[in-house]
């Protein structure tokens, strides 16, 4: 008599709606997070929540003006994960003891789900931007050019949203870890995406890519990648530098703009979008890598390594220079008038979701960096009269992060616990009867400090 292998939950999720199979996915080991603040060393462990994961609805696609709502944070959680799984992660101390993840995150059950699941998931995440971004009048290279060439002015001459918070935080060192933070999410891993889009043939644009992508990758020296810059950056704050240390801080706004590259690369129906998005990204680099170099420099003075900021305000002047001249205007002229409105799509698309990355962390900083108005703001908020939702948190929890559709009042009902809000910052320590207001969009996570403590989140009333 032979024995049949049982089916595991993930082998029957194959079938069944998108939530259900993101769910069954979100269940796995993998993705319960552990008690600590931050991910080891292991880049097949992140905290997704499953719980949260449950709970959004999957059948409303958010809308572009959306993006910081608590459904398109999980879809994008997911969407980087499922991403970066075509992507060869492996740990810098080695396997060890992590075959078995390794095995997990990679094999057979896992990946049935993400393939029945990423083009729905894509949509649910990405719809939003065909009627965010009109592209109907552009039918000639000039059009093309002289749009690009009026955005990435707008970018260059304006001010970063997200910069300028730092700059005006009371924590400014806190406040620009969070920035690093959101940039780690692609600096940690650079020109994955581009990767994607160097194979095939299609004449001297495909060398021009490559062009950028060995700039990107340290033309094979390992101390002059982009990435092994970016780690020294964040050793010089003494921060982590795995994959990824800080998951559980990754804004939705970041997570979708990196998202974003990787869903036009995965599908060469987008290549011309991708060919925007990229030259548009590349040209805008430089002038912010500068901004950000007087914005670190004022605030930790020598004592942060930059060199990664000075390579990109130096080396991507000259990518955007060969995107622009040697990709965007020469795909246009070589294959026509046809090809102009998604090459435009692809700019414009870009310009859009970076300001969600821009705005997003703004957001992030101002309200962590300003916790005791959000404690005033808690007293005077009128809330539902309904039950609020209860927790029940145990010291050595799983911890996560997560947002809200709209603003909470949280209260702890019971015990002691820190709110976590920045990776680098001290937590907010929260004692019985505390009260803080969590704007809606804004990312948190609560730890239990006491053996057991019970909070309780109040919906704020609209207008409240
Ligand atoms: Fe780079
Ligand atoms: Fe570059």
């Amino acid at each position: 008599m032979t024995v049949q292998p049982q089916a595991s939950p993930v082998d029957n999720e194959v079938g069944g709606t998108l939530g259900k199979r993101l769910t069954t996915f979100a269940r796995s080991p993998l993705f319960h997070g552990d008690a600590q603040v931050l991910h080891d060393s292991n880049p097949y462990r992140r905290m997704l929540v499953p719980d949260s994961v449950a709970e959004s609805d999957f059948t409303l696609p958010p809308r572009a003006d959306q993006w910081s709502t608590h459904r398109s944070l999980v879809a994008h959680r997911l969407l980087g994960t499922f991403y970066e799984a075509d992507t060869v992660l492996l740990p810098e101390q080695g396997l060890a003891d992590l075959h078995d993840d390794f095995d997990l995150f990679y094999g057979p059950g896992l990946r049935r789900i993400r393939e029945t699941s990423v083009s729905e998931l894509e949509r649910f995440a990405f719809d939003c931007l065909d009627d965010a971004v009109d592209v109907s009048g552009a039918g000639t290279t000039e059009i093309l050019d002289a749009y690009f060439q009026h955005v990435v002015t707008a970018a260059a001459n304006g001010p970063s949203p997200a910069l300028t918070a730092i700059a005006e935080a009371r924590d400014r060192e806190a406040a620009a870890d969070l920035y690093l933070v959101q940039l780690a999410l692609d600096g940690l891993t650079e020109a994955s995406a581009m990767s994607r889009n160097l194979a095939g043939a299609y004449g001297p644009e495909q060398s021009a890519l490559f062009k950028i992508f060995i700039d990107e990758f340290g033309y094979g020296v390992y101390d002059a990648k982009h990435t092994t810059i970016f780690a020294k950056m964040l050793r010089s704050r003494r921060m982590a530098t795995h994959v990824h240390a800080y998951w559980n801080f990754y804004l939705g706004g970041p997570l979708a703009t990196n998202n974003y590259y990787y869903y036009l690369s995965r599908d060469h129906a987008k290549f011309f979008r991708y060919a925007g998005a990229v030259t548009y990204a590349e040209a805008v680099f430089a002038p912010a890598f500068v901004q950000m170099v007087k914005v670190f420099r004022n605030i930790f003075g020598d004592s942060v390594d930059l060199h990664y900021c000075d390579e990109h305000a130096h080396i991507d002047e000259h990518h955007g220079r060969i995107t622009r001249e040697q990709v965007l205007l020469a795909l246009a002229d070589r294959h026509g008038s046809r090809v102009v409105p998604e090459l435009l799509r692809g700019i414009a698309e870009a310009r859009l979701i970076g300001g969600w990355f821009e705005d997003d962390t703004a957001a992030q900083i101002r309200w962590a960096d300003d916790l005791a108005r959000h404690r005033e703001l808690a007293g005077a908020a009128s809330i539902a009269v309904a039950p609020p939702l209860r927790t029940v948190l145990r010291e050595g929890h799983p911890f996560g992060t997560r947002n809200h559709d709209g603003a909470m009042v949280l209260e702890i009902e019971r015990g002691e616990a820190d709110l976590v809000t920045t990776p680098t910052g001290p937590p907010e320590r929260l004692e019985r009867g505390d009260r803080v207001l969590i704007p809606a969009g804004r990312l948190y996570g609560v730890r239990s400090v006491a053996p057991e403590s019970v909070c309780l989140l109040h919906p704020v009333l609209t207008g409240g």
